[in-house]
């Protein structure tokens, strides 16, 4: 059975509830700050349980945190169609990276109910824990923990700035739940995402067909110089850690220019010790990540960046610690979702291209198990990661009826 386009999702309701998601860790630029098992993160999750429950769905919670609500198929030996994103954001994060994903995923249900629709599969709305790691050092969280990436106990232990742990945070906001977290028989996954790139807008397209997401690697570097007198320390016997660690980054920007438009290369943190004008600075703790489309790229740097950047430090008078948190390898997503997408635009007249994902997203974690694709609708500029990103209701709106259709498309196959 497919589904019909006089199927509409709401799109009026899906901007007043994107809104008022918003209000929750507003900022006063016009952004959100709901930095990941905070308080914040708290209200927002109690505002997503109560909307749920507003619809009849229970919210189950797993011992990391992931919330899922459960809407009834048809045929109980059917698995359930997953869909969703994360609601926690950066510190100087957008209104919609990760809230359009769950909120166009609340919409869909809402749209069901209104509509009397049952699937015949079941169809399960999740939020994931901590997508952007930007409180923790380690993204895709709550995703990774569920796809068994990660064990639950390493990432209890991890330690935000001032020294708390995940185990802790959780316990604190009361979202450590009573579910394992541990992956359930899925069907398939779709996660609704904006672009958080130039292409879409460029090219005048309104939807972005996922084919898959680019390979990572991050670390946590930590260079050790001497804390000396500014005034006295002549350069003959300076340990400066601040000047070793701006060589290394830019070796970093060194090698993504020389990879072209593909590259990426970020240190996006950066802690000086003691931070003090007149000390010449002991200690820098950083973090460094490169990413790429080609898979074998992020191998190769993987393999001999740590030996180029550790001489390069000792040549500066100082050690280097790097820690290597993660490889992501590149991540195709799967044909036939990918198609439901493809189809679902198509039919309902919407420009479109294929794109891959620059951005590391939840749905790279599950398409390791289940069947999986991405919608990207564009952003203004490309510009996320930023309190000025915006999309404008309509974008929301194509973008959550495109989920709607492929969402409705697998679960009535
Ligand atoms: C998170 O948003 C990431 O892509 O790093
Ligand atoms: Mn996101
Ligand atoms: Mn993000
Ligand atoms: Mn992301």
């Amino acid at each position: 059975m497919s589904t019909s386009t006089n199927q509409r999702i709401n799109g009026t309701r899906l901007w007043s509830t994107l809104m008022a998601m918003a209000e929750i860790g507003a900022t006063p630029k016009g952004g959100v700050k709901r930095l990941t098992l905070t308080e914040v993160d708290k209200a927002g999750r109690q505002r997503f349980t109560e909307w749920c429950e507003a619809l009849g769905l229970k919210v189950r919670v797993d011992a990391i945190g992931n919330m899922f609500a459960r809407r009834d198929g048809r045929d109980p030996t059917r698995k359930p169609v997953l869909l969703g994103s994360h609601l926690d954001s950066q510190p100087t994060g957008g209104k919609f990276d990760g809230a359009l994903g769950v909120i166009a995923g609340l919409e869909v249900m809402r749209t069901l109910n209104d509509l009397g629709i049952t699937t015949e599969a079941p169809i399960e709305l999740v939020n994931w824990t901590d997508e952007e790691g930007s409180r923790f050092g380690h993204s895709l969280m709550g995703s990774g923990v569920w796809a068994g990436v990660y064990t639950q106990d390493k990432v209890y232990g991890l330690k935000d700035l001032d020294g708390v742990t995940v185990g802790e945070a959780l316990d604190s906001i009361g979202y450590k739940g009573e579910h394992p977290a541990k992956p359930f028989p899925a069907d398939a996954y779709f996660e609704l995402h904006i672009e958080q790139g130039p292409f879409l807008e460029r090219e005048g397209k309104q939807i972005g067909i996922v084919t898959g997401a680019q390979a990572q690697v991050w670390y946590d570097a930590v260079i050790t110089g001497q804390d000396a007198h500014a005034g006295t320390t002549p350069p003959s016997t300076r340990k400066d850690a601040l000047v070793a660690a701006a060589r290394v980054i830019a070796k970093v920007d060194e090698m993504m220019r020389a990879r072209g438009d593909d590259g990426r290369g970020t240190v996006g943190r950066l802690q000086v010790f003691p931070n003090s004008c007149n000390v010449v600075p002991g200690e820098v703790r950083f973090s460094i990540e490169f990413r790429h489309p080609d898979g074998a790229e992020i191998e190769g740097i993987a393999k001999s960046f740590p030996a180029e950047v550790k001489a390069l430090v000792e040549e500066s008078g100082c050690s280097l610690e790097l820690k290597e948190l993660f490889v992501i390898a590149a991540q195709p997503f799967d044909k036939e979702c990918v198609d439901l997408v493809r189809q679902a635009a198509a039919r309902l007249g919407y420009p479109a291209r294929e794109i891959i994902s620059g951005a590391g997203h939840d749905a790279v974690y599950v398409a390791r198990l289940i069947p999986t694709a991405m919608i990207f609708t564009p952003c203004k500029d490309g510009l996320s990661h930023n309190e000025a990103e915006s999309i404008l209701p309509e974008e929301a709106e194509v973008g959550c009826q495109v989920l709607f259709e492929a969402v409705v498309a697998r679960a009535n196959r």
